[in-house]
């Protein structure tokens, strides 16, 4: 994957967490993600569009999120919650999870959620959760990749439009 006529041995990537200085590259990627992938996604464009600059800094402050870049540009993110309440601690979800076109089938999504797996499994977390749509067959190939299994389905939980989608449960143990 060549960005911006770097070659690839020059380009320099990492992970790291978003703090709310990076708010303006969380909202382009997610409202994106939002944008072109609107089956991926519980929440919607039209909905998050409207979120003013204060409560997208906000929400970098308030929780995790991930972002993978290349030559300091954002071309991936994830989220993370772990709960709070004592006997659920143990227990955390992987969320928001997109690749931006020009850089998928690289690894950047693998490298994303193993990065995920590992930060949850220094916050203890145990058991780390996600949904997704049954139809998203390659999200479903790359977190059964990275250690997940699906343990139910929540029939017809989506709506987008007038079609119904299935949602996948998905657990995988750190
Ligand atoms: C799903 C998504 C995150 C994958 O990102 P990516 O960086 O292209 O994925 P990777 O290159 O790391 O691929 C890792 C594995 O995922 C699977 N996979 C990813 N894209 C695939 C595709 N287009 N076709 C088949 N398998 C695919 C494969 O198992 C792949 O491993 P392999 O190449 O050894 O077969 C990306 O396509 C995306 O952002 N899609 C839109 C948003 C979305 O669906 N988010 C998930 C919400 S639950």
């Amino acid at each position: 994957m060549e960005e911006d006529g770097i070659p690839n041995h020059l380009q320099i990537s990492m992970i790291r967490k978003l703090t709310k200085n990076d708010w303006q590259e969380w909202r382009e990627i997610r409202l994106e993600a939002l944008k072109k992938s609107p089956d991926s996604f519980l929440s919607s464009f039209e909905e998050e569009a409207k979120t003013s600059d204060n409560t997208w800094a906000e929400q970098l402050e308030n929780s995790i999120k991930f972002g993978y870049f290349i030559n300091a540009k954002i071309v991936g993110c994830c989220g993370l919650s772990v709960e709070k309440a004592t006997k659920i601690s143990h227990t955390g979800t992987l969320w928001g999870m997109y690749v931006k076109n020009e850089a998928r089938a690289g690894g950047v999504g693998l490298a994303l959620v193993n990065f995920t797996k590992n930060y949850a499994k220094k916050s203890q977390v145990k058991h780390l959760y996600l949904g997704c749509n049954a139809e998203n067959h390659n999200a479903v190939k790359l977190y059964k990749k990275c250690g997940f299994k699906v343990y139910g389905t929540r029939p017809d939980y989506t709506k987008i439009g007038s079609k119904f989608y299935d949602d996948l449960l998905m657990m995988c143990e750190l």
